[in-house]
């Protein structure tokens, strides 16, 4: 018998200091009305000086696992993906896991940047499907704000801290249809944090740099490509879909991205204006938004997308 992964719970959590575009045009050379303009984002959560990912991914998996009705101990698999972990080893998934009182299951971090949250949930289908997990926690969490250059208008306005977990667990009933993964390291330089550590000194240059205009032509292809390539996969139309849950970087990579593919807008889920772009947080954050407030329904089809540095990029397709 063919055997599925479902989501059973989903949580979130962000940050309790809002950082708003007015905020940010008293730091540097911008403008409310340039930043909504350019990007829809209106504010961004900023973590505490004390706060981890750990700390953000714990608050988000507590709330995924209380939603899932399930226990912390019933979890046998931990994949966080982040690009910004507590340090460089342990894992953040380690961490985690040791903070949610558990112990004995594999626990891994994935580092795909702002396509981790799909790497990470194709890579947690593979285990619950084939048998090897029954729950597994998914989580993406990050502090973008501690790489980034504060005075860096072109950067700094844009990203966000938060983060979002899902409780994946094994059913007879789909579940996750489809997940299709794919990069292109060719793009490395496009954009990157391009620091390393080298006998304890920092080389390089440890914030966010990017080419704008590239990453944004780049994603809107992409993306688009990744969503029909879910719909051709399971013989679905476009007017299929009830939901497309895109990666919250900018309104208008999320908007032409659904215009390309014919989804309405009222399909869309669009979160960026509150938390801008939160990497891998983000599409697990705009999933547990679109489930607590009742606009995701059983058996509804359901596409999560994301692209980021790499390039990487992917989708998944479920059917909630
Ligand atoms: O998750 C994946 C990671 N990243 C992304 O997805 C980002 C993808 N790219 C984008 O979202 C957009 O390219 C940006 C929002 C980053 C930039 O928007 P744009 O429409 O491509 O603007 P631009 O870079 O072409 O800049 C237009 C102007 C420039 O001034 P000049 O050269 O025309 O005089 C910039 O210097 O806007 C200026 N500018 C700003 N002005 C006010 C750049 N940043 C700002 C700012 N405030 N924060």
């Amino acid at each position: 018998m063919t055997m599925y992964s479902r989501i059973i719970g989903t949580g979130s959590y962000l940050p309790e200091k809002v950082l708003s575009n007015l905020d940010l045009e008293s730091m540097v050379d911008t403008s409310d009305e340039w930043i909504q303009t350019r990007t829809g984002i209106k504010q961004r959560h900023i973590a505490a000086p004390g706060q981890t990912t750990s700390d953000l991914a714990m608050e988000a998996s507590r709330n995924a696992i209380d939603a899932a009705g399930i226990r912390a101990s019933d979890i046998d698999l931990v994949i966080v993906a982040t690009t910004t972990p507590d340090m460089i080893f342990p894992s953040t998934a380690c961490i985690l896991q040791n903070k949610l009182g558990i112990a004995g299951s594999p626990a891994f971090d994935v580092q795909a940047v702002c396509s981790g949250f799909i790497y990470a949930l194709a890579t947690a289908d593979m285990f619950v499907n084939s048998g090897k997990s029954r729950n597994a926690l998914v989580v993406g969490s990050e502090i973008c704000s501690r790489i980034i250059d504060w005075n860096d208008r072109s950067t700094c306005v844009l990203f966000g801290d938060g983060a979002g977990a899902v409780v994946l667990t094994q059913d007879q009933k789909p579940g996750i249809l489809s997940s299709h993964l794919h990069a292109d390291g060719s793009y490395n330089q496009v954009l990157s944090a391009p620091a390393s550590i080298h006998s304890g000194e920092m080389q390089g240059t440890p914030f966010i740099t990017m080419e704008g205009g590239t990453v944004f032509k780049f994603a809107v292809k992409v993306l688009e490509e990744a969503v029909s390539e879910a719909l051709r996969a399971n013989n679905l139309q476009s007017s299929d879909i009830d939901w497309l849950i895109p990666h919250q970087a900018n309104i208008r990579i999320i908007t032409s991205t659904a215009k390309k593919l014919g989804i309405p807008e009222e399909k869309v889920v669009a979160t960026v204006a509150q938390h801008g772009n939160t990497s891998a947080a983000s599409v697990p954050l705009a999933l547990d938004q679109a489930v607590r407030d009742g606009r995701i329904q059983s058996d509804q089809y359901v596409v999560l997308e994301g692209v980021g540095g790499g390039f990487t990029w992917g989708s998944i397709l479920l059917r909630w």
